[in-house]
């Protein structure tokens, strides 16, 4: 049976120092679930010492980014490689701060989706409209257009995960309504379905994110087709962060 995805995404938080005693915490008051797994997505400069840390719990690991060639003169750039040697069992590919501030092309994501994959790790595509293509009602046909361009030619499809990410709920306290997800999850699968099998995507984990904090995950996780979520500035607190893998579907 699919495990539900609770995923911290740290984005530029925490040195290597914060994350070890973080870390240490978080693990110390992680409750036992056997219906949802639990990952962290620390910078970088923190992957080593959090796998040294979480080697022997249950919670998985992470990177927020990564190039799409296995080693070469691209100062600067991390491996695909390199992740993996470091416990990496997730990359998030894609997210929309990558898109738009680091100006990330579809082309691009859809080589490091791949990459990721055949590396033996799992991607987590992240896609998702701005404010005036939601207002425009251009959310289905934007992520329509993302998910076929990201995928294609992609063939690894067991090791995906989508992450559903509204930009205009991202880090701005206003989250998309669980029903407004739903029907954009609800679409997504369908669309892998087409674009793959019924199987597929039924078995496809989407996540959500954009805002997700302790008082929004219960409503969040009652959605038939949201299957965990992808927390940004939530998940850097302890007691949020385990307040949210706690979720109540009832
Ligand atoms: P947020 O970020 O929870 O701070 O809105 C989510 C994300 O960027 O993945």
């Amino acid at each position: 049976m699919k495990k539900n995805l609770i995923a911290g995404n740290w984005k530029m938080y925490k040195t290597p120092s914060e994350s070890i005693s973080f870390v240490s915490s978080l693990i110390k008051n992680l409750k036992n679930y056997d219906d949802r797994d639990v990952l962290i997505c620390p910078p970088f400069t923190s992957l080593f010492p959090v796998s040294q840390i979480i080697k022997d719990s249950y919670v998985k690991l992470g990177a927020q980014n990564v190039y799409f060639e296995n080693e070469g003169a691209y100062t600067g750039e991390i491996s695909p490689l390199m992740l993996k040697d470091v416990g990496v069992e997730y990359v998030i590919c894609g997210h929309s701060e990558r898109r738009n501030i680091f100006k990330e092309t579809d082309e691009v994501i859809n080589k490091k989706v791949k990459k990721v994959a055949e590396i033996g790790m799992k991607p987590i595509l992240c896609v998702g409209e701005k404010l005036e293509e939601r207002e425009n009602g251009e959310t289905f046909e934007v992520v329509e257009n993302q998910i076929k361009k990201c995928l294609e030619g992609f063939k690894d499809i067991e090791k995906l995960v989508i992450a559903y990410e509204p930009v205009w709920a991202i880090g701005t306290g206003k989250t998309a309504l669980p029903e407004q997800a739903e029907e954009v999850h609800v679409f997504i699968r369908e669309l892998i379905s087409k674009l793959y099998n019924f199987e597929i995507a039924e078995n496809l984990i989407i996540l959500y994110g954009g805002s997700v904090k302790p008082e929004n995950i219960d409503s969040l996780m009652r959605e038939k087709n949201i299957d965990g979520v992808l927390v940004g500035g939530a998940c850097l607190k302890i007691e949020s962060f385990l307040r949210i893998i706690d979720y109540q579907k009832i």
